[in-house]
């Protein structure tokens, strides 16, 4: 199997890195870049065959050539013409799929040849450190054993998620912003410990490993939020008064309104 990464940046480089510490062969990947500086610094990163567009206009369409595999990373506005761009040189039978935030099935479907197979994710950010999660919505003319390929070039960095494709906002709020809530949390943690008296930078650290162990927790195999939630929150005890007093100020009604915000949002950008 070859595998192209059209515009390795962040995200399309930390798939690429859990795919290569799988074990994937780097002679059956080729990636592309704008700039000449990121394809060499790329291409020693991970020591496979990296192009610039900049200089070479055919890059795109040479790194496709004989892909069974195409992983759109570029810009989510950059993404249509880029596609556009890829359809003389595609396999008829080669599995496109994109990474970007927003840019619909239909809508690609529209750029590339007819009945391309095609998969749109939302992946998050921690599959930069091999942890991440990904939704995975499939084309109307995406095989399954498409879809198996697909799911193993991921293995290496996240976890997937198949879901239709009109779910995928909210697995994009949920999970794709996700990290973004954890760490407001952990600031929060951090600045109240602040307030309440130690010196800033201890309580920062403290709540800092405080969830990085509280994640290593939930890590265990048949981890549970509840189970674990009630082994602390002992009846009458200090856990209990805290969480009691994050209830009546409507904590949970605060994430869901957070959601639905976020949802809203990704419709009004127009994914
Ligand atoms: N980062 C995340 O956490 C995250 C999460 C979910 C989804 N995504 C999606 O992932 C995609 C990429 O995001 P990113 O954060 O990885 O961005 P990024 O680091 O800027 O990567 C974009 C890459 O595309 C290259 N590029 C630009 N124009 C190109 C062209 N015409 N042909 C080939 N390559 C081209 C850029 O080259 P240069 O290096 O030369 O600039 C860069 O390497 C976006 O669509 C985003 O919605 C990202």
């Amino acid at each position: 199997m070859r595998i192209s990464f059209i515009g390795l940046g962040h995200l399309n480089s930390a798939i690429l890195a859990g795919l290569l510490a799988g074990g994937f062969e780097a002679t059956n990947v080729t990636a592309t870049t704008h700039s000449q500086a990121s394809a060499v610094q790329r291409s020693a990163e991970f020591g496979i065959e990296v192009i610039a567009t900049e200089g070479n206009p055919e890059a795109n369409n040479d790194a496709v050539a004989n892909a069974d595999i195409v992983v759109l990373g570029v810009k989510p506005p950059q993404m249509v013409a880029t596609a556009e761009g890829l359809a003389s040189a595609l396999a008829s039978d080669a599995t496109v799929v994109s990474v970007a935030a927003g840019t619909t099935l239909a809508t690609l479907a529209d750029a590339l040849p007819q009945d391309q197979p095609l998969i749109r994710t939302m992946p998050n950010v921690a599959l930069t450190v091999g942890k991440g999660v990904v939704g995975m919505a499939r084309g109307a003319t995406v095989t399954d054993a498409q879809v198996e390929q697909v799911d193993a070039v991921f293995a290496g960095s996240g976890t997937v998620f198949h879901v239709a494709e009109k779910d995928l906002n909210l697995v994009a709020a949920m999970a794709g912003s996700g990290p973004g809530y954890v760490f407001r949390f952990t600031n929060a943690l951090a600045r109240a410990g602040a307030e309440l008296g130690l010196d800033a930078a201890t309580a920062q650290e403290l709540a800092r490993l405080t969830v990085v162990g509280a994640g290593a927790m939930l890590e265990t195999p048949d981890a549970e939020p509840t189970a674990l939630e009630d082994s602390i929150a002992t009846e009458g005890g200090v856990t209990e008064a805290a969480l009691q007093s994050m209830d009546a100020a409507g904590f949970d009604q605060l994430i869901v309104d957070a959601l639905k915000a976020n949802v809203t949002r990704s419709e009004e950008l127009g994914a």
